[in-house]
């Protein structure tokens, strides 16, 4: 067993720091508060090559592993979640469902501005009515012989408003449960497709969330994703890898909390001596980097078994509920650490809270990661 990064991830690891560190801290607070998307660090993301690390080359994409992607991810997170976030479900969502079952023509014309970050994908499974319980879709594509035609409401579609590309799991024969769903990819400016309100949210919130509407959208056959009836599948497997992704995420905002709590702890005094030096603050910090490390461990083993082609379901579960969970202790821990200056936004604690309440929600909420998992132990 090797625990040490390679060059190549060390070097990955490096460039996502400095980014983070240069673009986005500066405004970070200014973003949240105003609920600002970072267009410019957006499309400097898709330049550095950010928005499709793991996609072969040959369609514009990093060719990187897994590991590469969770360290990229968990140092933007550390500064800013809702960066991480678009560039989560741009690589995961969007990025590897198309790579995985998508034609050439799809790769060729959908994939490679995707990954080269010319374009922004969204990933459409959540409806009002439709959360944890996925199968019940009510957005309908149904079958016109050479097209679909699309009707329902998606909610809660991280970079809803500003993507361009749309992947929309719809129900076509309602009579085959699951097995009536596809995938359908779906440009911005189709006629009938709508962006709908943008939510005013908790954390991540300079990342844009929205409802999208479709009326009477017309879909050519050739943008379904994989067989016809494939398309819940291709969701449950699209976030298997969505997981390991918000984990990371889980895992920057954890890391990046501590970092602050540690430093401050070095700083500020009290009873005569920096807070550090008491132990009601050593054991909190203590407890912070252990569960951080142990939240870390998961995610590697989760990201080494996806690149090892196994069965990844049950690991990406795992490292998602406890990341997430780890994420919004230790950021609650941070902001204590910090006192009254923690409840203020300049010390960026109280935003990192807020932001991982989200982790333990999106892409698959904590009790259904702990669903899956007991399913897998139980089969
Ligand atoms: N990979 C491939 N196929 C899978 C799978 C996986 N990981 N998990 C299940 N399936 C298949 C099953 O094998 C089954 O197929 P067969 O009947 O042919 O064998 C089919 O899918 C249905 O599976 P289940 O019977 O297990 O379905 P279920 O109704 O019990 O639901 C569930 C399973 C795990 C609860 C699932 O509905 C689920 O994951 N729900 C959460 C949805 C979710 O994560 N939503 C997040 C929204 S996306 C988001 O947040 C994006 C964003 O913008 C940030």
């Amino acid at each position: 067993m090797n625990f040490d990064l390679s060059e190549e991830q060390l070097a990955v690891q490096e460039a996502a720091r400095d980014f983070a560190e240069k673009e986005l801290l500066h405004d970070a607070i200014e973003r949240d508060t105003h609920s600002k998307f970072p267009e410019k660090q957006v499309k400097m993301m898709g330049e550095l090559g950010f928005l499709g690390m793991m996609v072969d080359p040959a369609y514009g994409g990093g060719g990187m592993d897994t590991i590469s992607y969770v360290l990229a991810l968990e140092e933007i997170a550390k500064i800013d979640a809702s960066a991480a976030v678009i560039m989560s479900v741009n690589n995961s969502l969007v990025c590897w469902g198309l790579e995985k079952y998508g034609t050439q023509a799809q790769k060729e014309k959908y994939l490679k501005p995707l990954a080269l970050g010319e374009k922004l994908g969204c990933f459409c499974l959540s409806e009002p009515e439709a959360g944890s319980d996925a199968t019940s879709q009510k957005t309908t594509a149904i079958d016109k012989g050479d097209h679909y035609l699309v009707n329902g409401t998606k909610n809660w579609i991280t970079n809803g408003g500003s993507s361009d590309i749309a992947l929309v799991i719809a129900q076509t024969d309602a009579d085959k449960g699951h097995r009536g769903i596809n995938a359908l990819i779906i440009e911005k400016g189709t006629e009938g497709f709508v962006v709908g309100k943008k939510e005013d949210k908790m954390g991540i919130r300079s990342s844009d969330t929205h409802s999208l509407m479709f009326s009477d959208t017309k879909v050519s056959k050739e943008n379904r994703i994989g067989d016809d009836g494939h398309g819940f599948k291709f969701a449950m497997g699209t976030l298997d890898g969505g997981r390991i992704g918000i984990a990371a995420q889980a895992l920057g905002i954890a890391s990046g909390a501590y970092e602050r709590a540690l430093q401050y702890s070095k700083e500020r005094k009290a009873f005569g001596k920096e807070i550090s030096r008491h132990q009601a603050i050593q054991f909190k910090l203590a407890d912070m980097h252990t569960k951080i490390e142990a939240a870390r461990f998961l995610i590697y083993k989760a990201a080494f078994e996806k690149d090892q082609g196994r069965n990844y379901s049950e690991s990406a579960a795992m490292a998602k509920v406890y990341a997430s969970e780890v994420a919004m202790w230790v950021t609650t821990q941070a902001v204590q650490v910090h006192g009254g200056y923690g409840y203020v936004k300049e010390y960026h604690v109280e935003r990192m809270m807020r932001d991982a309440k989200i982790t333990e929600i999106y892409e698959g909420t904590s009790e259904i990661q702990r669903l899956v998992i007991a399913r897998s132990i139980l089969k």
